[in-house]
């Protein structure tokens, strides 16, 4: 741990901004987030016919529900379920809905205030733990995460590069942390991202937690060896900087970017629905309201637009796109925008089916795996698909722990299990790679 511990310098340059960020969250009525919340609900929907699917719909686009699986409106199928976060004031109509027409339903979370604030998954006792080295456990906010990446570019300036794409909206830097030994001239390469949706804050704790065990197992472990040895790894562990940002000052349910935009009051654009793949058609919104808004055109958010040059760029030796989500347990590929299978699907299935297994061993979770688009719901514009389209062989994303118990407010205990055993799917789906596919 010695080696990643941050100096007391560090640490105590941390104060002040720890300081600053219960100052936010806590604005005199020690409720977090200005107790926004209060009375709130969240609800899994579970139709089982097409008339009662279709009620739902009209019902939650009146009573304006937010989405915890946008994508995912009401389909009748096994497996596939649709939580919703209603605001106190509609969820009395909600329920007296579902009462009335019999349609299935089971609250998930009764009082999302609540939930939020004895949940863990908010930051408590800080100053305690940012005393005691870095706390991979808990969730960094992301000036914490900044530093930590300025930190490691100093400290471990021999297996890590930290360098900017460019910058978001609001003008904060897009940082990207290349892992690797600079051991020949031509090496392959993995991307990563984290956070691509502001709320999914297990995303980017995890793109920590990578990047924490490589540099703490290279030397011991012999696949995190070979792997920093044949490959490089682009990791970035915050895509919607903006949107991260505005999830810890403001609304922790946010998953959208920050632009804004000409015509409506609404800002943010869905940072997954906004890359040039068959852009903006099933399962994205025209609507600057909703939150699968897919953008007045593709790549108009400068994020995204990043990213894509990036990968544009570096396409011939990046060999891999991982990007990181939350809750479904899912390992998905290719299409999110139709139903077919890929060129190649077997290789890629059995490099699924593999990390599966992987994950499952160490605590017993299972993951379902297949092609986003039946294994989820279809979605156009994702990066994705784009990445596979624009020749990235091995294109998957990861949705991480739970199934919706929790759902965005995974509590921090967690964070560990959750990121151990994601660690060996990468691992594996990473040593795939490097063998000739069968
Ligand atoms: C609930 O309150 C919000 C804002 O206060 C309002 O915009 C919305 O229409 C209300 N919804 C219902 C169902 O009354
Ligand atoms: C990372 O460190 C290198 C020097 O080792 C420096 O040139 C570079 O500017 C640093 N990156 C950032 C983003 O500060
Ligand atoms: C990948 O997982 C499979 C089990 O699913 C296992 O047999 C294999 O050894 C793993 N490979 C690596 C490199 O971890
Ligand atoms: C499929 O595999 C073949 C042979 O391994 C390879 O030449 C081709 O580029 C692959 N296609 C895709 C889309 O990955
Ligand atoms: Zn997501």
């Amino acid at each position: 741990m010695k080696l990643l511990g941050k100096p007391r310098s560090r640490t105590a340059a941390l104060l002040p901004l720890c300081l600053l960020f219960l100052k936010i969250l806590q604005p005199g009525h020690g409720h977090l987030y200005s107790n926004r919340y209060a009375g709130d609900k969240v609800i899994r929907l579970i139709p089982n016919t097409e008339e009662e699917a279709y009620a739902l719909k009209k019902i939650c686009h009146k009573l304006k529900v937010d989405l915890w699986q946008p994508g995912s409106i009401f389909y009748v199928s096994e497996g596939t379920v649709t939580d919703v976060h209603i605001p106190h004031n509609g969820s009395q109509a909600l329920l007296a809905f579902l009462q009335e027409t019999n349609i299935q339903y089971k609250i998930l979370i009764e009082d999302l205030q609540k939930a939020l604030e004895e949940g863990s998954s908010l930051p408590t006792q800080r100053s305690r733990r940012s005393l005691s080295g870095y706390n991979y456990e808990v969730y960094h906010s992301l000036e914490e995460i900044q530093h930590w990446m300025h930190h490691l570019n100093k400290t471990h300036s021999g297996l890590i590069h930290m360098f900017s794409i460019g910058n978001s909206y609001e003008g904060r830097s897009l940082f990207v942390l290349k892992l690797g030994r600079r051991s020949r001239a031509y090496k392959r390469a993995v991307w990563i991202d984290c956070g691509i949706h502001a709320r999914e804050w297990i995303g980017p704790a995890f793109c920590q937690w990578f990047v924490k065990e490589a540099l703490l197992t290279y030397k011991s472990d012999p696949t995190m060896r070979k792997m920093l040895t044949h490959l490089y790894f682009y990791i970035m562990p915050v895509f919607n900087v903006d949107g991260y940002h505005f999830s810890w000052t403001n609304d922790r349910f946010w998953r959208k970017t920050r632009s804004r935009n000409s015509r409506f009051r609404c800002r943010g654009v869905d940072a997954n629905r906004n890359w040039r793949v068959k852009w903006c058609e099933e399962g994205a919104s025209t609507y600057p309201c909703d939150d699968t808004y897919c953008g007045p055109f593709p790549e108009s958010e400068p994020e995204v637009k990043a990213v894509a040059n990036f990968l544009r760029k570096h396409r011939k030796h990046i060999r891999a796109y991982l990007s990181f989500h939350a809750y479904a347990q899912m390992l998905l590929y290719p299409y999110s925008y139709k139903y077919a299978t890929i060129p190649n699907f077997s290789c890629v299935e059995s490099a699924a089916y593999k990390a599966v297994n992987a994950l499952r061993s160490v605590h017993g979770v299972q993951y379902r795996y297949g092609p986003a688009s039946s294994t989820l719901y279809v979605s156009s514009g994702s990066s994705m698909d784009w990445a596979y389209k624009n020749g990235i062989p091995y294109t998957f994303a990861f949705e991480l722990r739970d199934t919706g118990h929790f759902g965005f407010l995974l509590p921090e205990m967690l964070i560990k299990p959750t990121c151990t055993e994601t660690m060996l799917a990468v691992k594996n789906i990473t040593m795939h790679l490097l063998k000739k596919c069968p």
